[in-house]
């Protein structure tokens, strides 16, 4: 019998912790929770007995696992999985995953409403305007970019969309046209949808010399990871750009000063919430736990993203 923890300081919906404790405890193994942490020390209590953890966006960082020492493997239940120190859990022969495309629907979901709400003006009861015919790029075609894809075409917006890592025909058989550099796709496109993960090349790549070749009324939408912009840079932009709009998941670390100077063009929710659905959660934590529970019973990796 393992001992398998649930680690999210912000929980699932509690369907799907109650679905992965079923998957959980069928195979014969214990379900430990641990929600709503507010202290790292109580993180790393909790993963001291544990052999497998599942977690959302929780640091797991090389003093987390240096006390885990009959930890087995990490599932990050969703998709990106910069806040696992994967050097260090490779070092500690710590098996780490994801789960890739469970949320993805609700994260598409999300963008669509963002740039529902940017051109209908923040619903403040003024005349806005309508997707329909509008260019849309997509800056990475993952599972995200690909769901928002698909909704965009209901919509009827024109999609482009730029990912280095994929042939271009993987990307035009879904009906949307691949683009060569992403230069060419914010000259193109007065709508931008990030789906990039934060690498250190991504680091703060969104910047003004970027953002400067988005046509008139750019709207930018933001559900990847806050690192990946350049905060003070797009700050300066939207001051000499009155016609730019920034629409985000992921507070930045200068949000006072974006909501005192840019109302009506710069949003921010409060808590990351793409993911924040019961649909994604159950997805994406039963999935979790699925890996969780092949992975001691027949050693499958498939979702490894440690070496
Ligand atoms: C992901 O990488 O899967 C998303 O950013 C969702 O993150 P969350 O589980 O912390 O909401």
């Amino acid at each position: 019998m393992m001992k398998v923890l649930i680690a999210t300081d912000k929980p699932f919906a509690p369907d799907a912790v109650k679905g992965i404790r079923a998957v959980v405890e069928k195979a014969g193994h214990e379900l430990v929770l641990l929600e709503k942490y507010t202290e790292k020390s109580q993180l790393i209590d909790a993963v001291k007995t544990v052999d497998a953890v599942i977690i959302r966006s929780d640091i797991i960082d090389a003093e987390v696992l240096s006390a885990a020492n009959h930890l087995k493997i990490v599932v990050r239940a969703g998709a990106g999985y910069d806040n696992v120190d994967l050097d260090a859990a490779t070092a500690k022969n710590v098996c780490v995953m994801n789960t890739p495309g469970q949320n993805a629907n609700a994260v598409a979901e999300l963008v669509l409403c963002m740039m529902v709400y940017a051109v209908r003006n923040f619903f403040d009861g003024s005349s806005g305007s309508e997707l329909l015919g509008k260019k849309l790029g997509l800056h990475a075609y993952g599972n995200v970019g690909r769901n928002v894809a698909r909704i965009a075409a209901g919509f009827g917006m024109e999609v482009y969309a730029y990912d280095p890592f994929l042939p271009d025909d993987v990307i035009e058989k879904d009906g949307v046209k691949a683009v060569k550099s992403v230069e060419e796709l914010y000259s193109s496109c007065p709508f931008i949808s990030l789906h990039i993960p934060a690498t250190s090349e991504t680091k703060q790549s969104i910047n003004k010399a970027l953002l400067s070749k988005m046509p008139k009324k750019a709207v930018l939408i933001n559900t990847a990871r806050k690192e990946i912009i350049h905060e003070p840079e797009i700050a300066e932009l939207m001051q000499e750009r009155a016609d730019f709009k920034y629409l985000t998941d992921i507070m930045p670390g200068n949000h006072a000063e974006m909501q005192e100077k840019f109302p009506g063009r710069y949003f921010s929710t409060p808590k990351k919430m793409g993911a924040q659905t019961a649909e994604a959660n159950n997805n994406a934590g039963i999935a979790a736990a699925n890996q969780i529970v092949d992975f001691f019973k027949t050693g499958n990796q498939k979702f490894r993203v440690n070496k």
